[in-house]
C-alpha cells in the first residue's frame, strides 16, 4: 500500500475506505470478523481501490485491518499509533467536525517548521493518537481547498519533477501531468501520523484554485490566457482527473457511486484483468473543463440533525460576461433544493467565503461592474487586471451568485424553509487568515461566516498587514459608494466582523453543544525544542447561542 487505507465517507451504517496501492490487486478490509474486498483498478500506472464496508451497527467503533492479495499492509508494523477504526454515525452524541484549507507538504523538522509553521493537521493527528488524550475524536474533518499546491512546488516537489523533464520549459516547476499529481498527493498525505489520522477519521473535501493552479476559473479572459498554452490541458486534465480519484471518489455516498458514470465502469467490471481507466478519465477530465455542467463536485450529507452542503464554488462557474455566475444555473438550482430547515444547523462548506469584510465584498463589487464595461471599456481593461492582480474573485465579484445563495440562507434562517436551524453557517478558507463574522439581525436564525485557513501556509509577514489592510482597512463607505456609482445594487444585508482576523496555521472545529454552535481554533506548538512533536494550543474559542425566541 503506497497511501492510505483513507477512511472517507462515512454514515451509520456503512464507511468507504480508499487507497492506493503498488501493483495490481485484491485488497480485503476485516472488521469485527467479517471482511469487505474491492479488487483495485488502474490509472496511468498507478493503481487505487475503493472498499464498500456496510452492514455495520450504527454508533460502533470497530478496529480494522486491511490486507492485499493475502498480506497483511495495515497496521504498519511497529508503528505506535493506536488501532484505526470505523466509527459509524448515530445519534449517540452532538455532531462534531473539523475543517480548515491550505495545506502545504514540507518536512516536519525544524526547516519546514521554520519556513510554513507547524502542521496544526498532524499537531491534532498527534494528540488524538497521545494514549492521555483527554479530546474526543471528530466525526468528519472538511478539507476546504488548497489540499495540494499544483502551481507553488516545494523543492521535494521540484526534485521529482526536475528527475523526469527539463524544468525550464513550461510549465515548469508547476505540475504537467498525472504522474506528478500522484507524487503530489502522496508527499501531502503520506507523513506516519496524518497517514494515521486519515486511515482512522472521515475525511470530505472541495478543491480550490491551487488544487488546479491560482485564480482558476477567476474570468472569461483567465480561460483564454491559459487555453492558450501549451501546457494548459495536460494540467486541467490531470488535475480533475487525480481530484475524481484522490479526492472526489471518497466524498460520495455509495448511492452518489451507484450513478457516477465513472464508478459504474469500477463496479461493473468483472474480468481477470485490472480495469484501466486511464483513458476514459482523461476524456472525462477534459469534459468536465469544457461543460462544467456535465458533472457535479458539490455534495450534501445529513450528519445526524446537521446538514453539510459543499459547493464547488471553482469548476461550476459561468464565465460568459452575460451570465457570469459563481455557480452556474444547474448548481444554483442543485444548492436551492438542499437549503433546507429542519436541522439544527445547516452548514455551507464553501472554499471561498461567502461573507469578506464589507468593504472588501464591495470592492469586489464593484471590480466585477467595471470589468463587464460598466464605466467603459479602458476601466473595462483595468479591472479585469485588478480581479487577477489581487484575486478579487470571491462570491462579492459575482454578484448574481451572491444574492440567490443570500436570499436562499436568509429564507432558511426565517424560517421559510422548515424549521429555522439555530444557525445557518458558512465554513471557509482561502484567505489564508481566520475570522468569524455575522449578518445583523434581530430574528430567525443567525446567520454566520466561519473561516479557517490556512492548515500549513502561512502568509508571509509582510504580506499579513497588507492582507488586513487589504481586508479591513478598505473604507467600507468609500467601497459601498464605489460599488453604487457602478450600479451595485447594496446587500441584502448587512454583516460585521464578529473576532478574527488571526494568522496561524490552524485546524478549526465545530461542535454542537447544549450552549450553542461552538467554534474552535487550535494550532501546534513546539515545545523544548521537539520538532518532530508539536502539541495544540487553543487560538480562539466562539460560542454561537442560539437567539431566544
Ligand atoms: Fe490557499
Amino acid at each position: 500500500m503506497i497511501l492510505g487505507p483513507m477512511m472517507r465517507y462515512v454514515d451509520d451504517v456503512s464507511a468507504s475506505i480508499w487507497c492506493e496501492t503498488r501493483d495490481a490487486g485484491r485488497v480485503v478490509v476485516t472488521a469485527a470478523g467479517r471482511s469487505w474486498a474491492a479488487h483495485t483498478f488502474a490509472v496511468h500506472d498507478h493503481h487505487y481501490a475503493l472498499v464498500h464496508v456496510d452492514g455495520l451497527p450504527p454508533n460502533s467503533t470497530l478496529p480494522y485491518t486491511v490486507a492485499i492479495d493475502g498480506t497483511p499492509v495495515w497496521p504498519a508494523e511497529r508503528s505506535g499509533f493506536p488501532a484505526s477504526v470505523i466509527a459509524t454515525l448515530g445519534d449517540g452524541h452532538p455532531v462534531r467536525l473539523s475543517f480548515g484549507s491550505c495545506r502545504t507538504s514540507v518536512g516536519h523538522d525544524e526547516g519546514g517548521n521554520r519556513t510554513h509553521g507547524v502542521d496544526a493537521l498532524r499537531a491534532c493527528a498527534l494528540r488524538l493518537s497521545s494514549p492521555d488524550n483527554e479530546v474526543q475524536r471528530p466525526d468528519l474533518i472538511l478539507f476546504l481547498g488548497d489540499q495540494v499546491y499544483a502551481d507553488l512546488t516545494t523543492e521535494e516537489m521540484q526534485k521529482f519533477i526536475r528527475a523526469r523533464r527539463d524544468i525550464t520549459q513550461p510549465p515548469g516547476k508547476e505540475l504537467a501531468d498525472y504522474e506528478e499529481y500522484a507524487h503530489l498527493y502522496s508527499l501531502a498525505w503520506s507523513d506516519a501520523a496524518n497517514r494515521w489520522l486519515l486511515s482512522t477519521v472521515p475525511t470530505a473535501m472541495i478543491f480550490d484554485d491551487h488544487d488546479i493552479r491560482d485564480d482558476w476559473n477567476t474570468s472569461q479572459s483567465w480561460k483564454r490566457q491559459m487555453n492558450a498554452t501549451t501546457w494548459w490541458r495536460g494540467r486541467i486534465v490531470a488535475g480533475l482527473a487525480s481530484y475524481w480519484v484522490y479526492q472526489h471518489l471518497g466524498n460520495m455516498s455509495p448511492a452518489e457511486r451507484a450513478n457516477d458514470e465513472i464508478w459504474r465502469l469500477i463496479a461493473a467490471h468483472d474480468g481477470p484483468d485490472e480495469l484501466d481507466l486511464s483513458a476514459v478519465l482523461d476524456e472525462f477530465a477534459e469534459r468536465c473543463d469544457r461543460d462544467p455542467t456535465s458533472y457535479r463536485w458539490s455534495y450534501c450529507r445529513d450528519l445526524n440533525d446537521v446538514r453539510l452542503i459543499v459547493v464547488d464554488s471553482r469548476a461550476a462557474r459561468e464565465l460568459d460576461p452575460a451570465r457570469r455566475a459563481l455557480i452556474d444555473e444547474q448548481e444554483t438550482g442543485w444548492l436551492n433544493e438542499r437549503m433546507r430547515g429542519g436541522f439544527r444547523h445547516l452548514l455551507i462548506g464553501t472554499s471561498l467565503p461567502f461573507l469578506l469584510p464589507p468593504g472588501l465584498h464591495h470592492l469586489e463589487s464593484w471590480d466585477e461592474a467595471i470589468s463587464e464595461g460598466a464605466w467603459g471599456k479602458p476601466a473595462a481593461w483595468v479591472g479585469e487586471r485588478l480581479r487577477q492582480l489581487v484575486d478579487l474573485e470571491h462570491w462579492g465579484a459575482f454578484q448574481r451568485s451572491f444574492r440567490a445563495v443570500a436570499k436562499m440562507a436568509t429564507e432558511v434562517a426565517d424560517g421559510q424553509r422548515g424549521t429555522a436551524p439555530a444557525t445557518v453557517t458558512f465554513l471557509s478558507g482561502d484567505v489564508h487568515y481566520s475570522t468569524v463574522s455575522e449578518v445583523e439581525r434581530t430574528s430567525g436564525s443567525r446567520i454566520v461566516q466561519a473561516v479557517c485557513s490556512p492548515i500549513r501556509n502561512p502568509l508571509p509577514v509582510a504580506m499579513r498587514s497588507f492582507s488586513a489592510v487589504m481586508a479591513y482597512g478598505i473604507a467600507t463607505r468609500l467601497s459601498a459608494f464605489l460599488a453604487r456609482s457602478a450600479r451595485v445594487p447594496s446587500p441584502p444585508f448587512r454583516w460585521a466582523g464578529m473576532r478574527g482576523p488571526w494568522f496561524d496555521n490552524c485546524l478549526a472545529s465545530l461542535e454542537d453543544t447544549p450552549a450553542g454552535l461552538r467554534l474552535c481554533w487550535e494550532k501546534g506548538v513546539v515545545q523544548g525544542g521537539d520538532q518532530l512533536h508539536p502539541l495544540v494550543e487553543n487560538v480562539a474559542t466562539v460560542v454561537l447561542a442560539p437567539r431566544a425566541p
